[in-house]
């Protein structure tokens, strides 16, 4: 009898993923701009395989790489089994990759000529017949954003972008990050990219938004009834967001020596991450109403004034050390990077959202390259208890409660609490309840490249959130071009410079060890 009230009241988890179905039949086809490059082979093609092995792909479906390398549909399909080979989540299995490979197209052609986009058309028509896609079109630009408005206009001009209630099929574009490297150039691509497409046709990727922790942020605050009442600045003192990678620049150094921290990571992913946790309910859990609670977060937060940036944000860089066990050299020594450089491979900062909940709370957010470990985390401390009972003077103060959110690796979740040592003398100790994601989770791009497929805007950035977002860091980033400073220097496989440590010990408080 109990049993059968608990499944009344908790349906197992497939009722529940059906509350919400969301049918990824969509016929279409999804064209790679820059389909044989490193974005395609490391994460795009292995992300569409691995959609294939979980029976996500549409059944009439078609892929087509566009770019300039002279490939033909064999050597395109032999490039995407190497990929999916060295990258894909799951193994390359004989039988799903003879059903892949056929789907997998070439088209050669330079984004500057008209004519190429005429044989991308036509060749994409000749697909429709056969595969039933309805002209239905996907254009992923997994190019760098100096090309995207030659290729919306090349497209348009080519007659290749249908309006968007279209009887003719429908026309999506998906656009990597990094939107623009401030907060003029990112108006100046959105404003492109609008002249060509309607804003529900634009999905701005970021894939921080596609992991499957963050995506479960919402169900983690709203399906829950413990969380939200404590979830302000009532119970909340501070919460600290980490993204440390152990990596270090790697084989991205001409773009990243002229983006550094700031831009590549606290713009955009670590944004949106503190958006997750910090909105309101949003009115549903439509695309527009998720948008415009984030997008409220992003404007509530205290724009920094110039003292600001140097009292509240600490920017490093990193110097030679041991990392990982090996030897790593000065960032400046990377390959590709100027050897006078100035870009922050390291960013901690403090900030505040000046709203009612979490009026007085201070947030704090670090990132860096060639740090001990590759962590993601995000950290809610509570209040202390009051210093009465356990937490009495003259002993120690109790360690505060923390919710420590795990993104990456080993996602899943865990509550600090306080608990008493079995035994009979009274000993109390900080305990994790623990909680361990047990199935391995799709990768981000999985997610959102089935999302874009369903035409779920949910996930992606809207225009005036990344205005928004750039609009915030700005300053801080014309703070540091007017400044003679340099960043502090860290030693690779460290936790990042000591004025890090110092930002966040001067409010009494400790980075978390991760
Ligand atoms: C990218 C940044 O957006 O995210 C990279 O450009 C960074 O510099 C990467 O390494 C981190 O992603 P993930 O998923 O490995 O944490």
């Amino acid at each position: 009898m109990a049993d059968q009230q608990n499944h009344r009241i908790l349906p197992p988890p497939h009722v529940l993923a059906s509350m919400h179905p969301k049918s990824t039949d969509v016929p279409c086809i999804i064209v790679i701009f820059g389909g044989a490059g490193d974005l395609s082979h490391r994460k795009l093609l292995p992300a569409l395989y691995n959609l294939m092995v979980e029976g996500e792909l549409p059944s009439k479906f078609a892929i087509v790489g566009f770019s300039m390398e002279s490939l033909d549909d064999d050597a395109y399909r032999k490039f995407a089994r190497t990929g999916i080979e060295e990258f894909s989540r799951q193994k390359l299995s004989e039988e799903v990759w003879n059903k892949f490979a056929p789907l997998l197209h070439f088209v050669s052609g330079s984004f500057d000529r008209p004519g190429d986009y005429a044989k991308l058309d036509e060749r994409l028509k000749q697909l429709d017949g056969e595969v039933g896609s309805a002209g239905n079109h996907i254009f992923y630009f997994a190019i760098p954003p100096a090309f995207i408005d030659q290729c919306s206009s090349g497209l348009h001009s080519a007659g290749m972008v249908n309006a968007p209630d279209s009887k003719d099929g429908f026309t999506r574009v998906v656009v990597e990050k990094p939107i623009g490297r401030d907060l003029a150039s990112a108006i100046e691509i959105n404003s492109q990219l609008a002249r060509h497409f309607d804003e529900g046709q634009i999905f701005r990727i970021d894939h921080y938004l596609g992991k499957e922790t963050v995506e479960n942020l919402m169900v983690l605050r709203f399906a829950n009834a413990i969380f939200e009442p404590i979830w302000s600045a009532r119970f909340i003192d501070h919460v600290q967001i980490t993204v440390a990678e152990q990596e270090g620049v790697g084989t991205r150094a001409a773009y990243y020596d002229h983006a550094g921290a700031l831009r590549d990571m606290v713009q955009s992913h670590i944004l949106q991450v503190l958006c997750m946790i910090a909105s309101e309910p949003p009115r549903s859990t439509g695309a527009d109403a998720v948008r415009d609670s984030k997008l409220d977060v992003i404007r509530s937060l205290r724009p920094y004034d110039r003292a600001d940036v140097d009292r509240l944000v600490v920017r490093g860089q990193y110097v030679e050390g041991l990392c990982g066990g090996e030897k790593a050299k000065s960032y400046r020594d990377e390959d590709h990077v100027r050897p006078d450089s100035n870009i922050e491979t390291f960013v901690a900062l403090k900030c505040y959202i000046e709203n009612w909940r979490w009026a007085g709370v201070p947030f704090y957010l670090r990132t860096g390259k060639r740090l001990p470990r590759r962590a993601s985390e995000i950290a809610i401390y509570f209040k202390q208890v009051p210093r009465i009972l356990y937490n009495a003077r003259p002993a120690p103060a109790l360690p505060p409660n923390y919710l420590s959110i795990r993104i990456q690796p080993d996602e899943g979740l865990a509550l600090n609490i306080i608990s008493k040592v079995p035994g009979q003398t009274l000993r109390l100790n900080p305990v994790d309840v623990d909680f361990h994601y047990k199935t391995a989770s799709p990768e981000a791009y999985e997610t959102l490249l089935s999302d874009v497929i369903v035409g779920d805007q949910t996930l992606f950035m809207r225009r005036d959130t990344v205005e928004a977002a750039w609009r915030f860091v700005q300053v801080i980033l014309d703070e540091w071009e007017h400044s003679d400073a340099a960043p502090f220097p860290y030693a690779a496989g460290s936790w990042g410079p000591t004025e890090s440590a110092l930002l966040i010990a001067r409010d009494g408080r400790a980075w978390r060890t991760l």
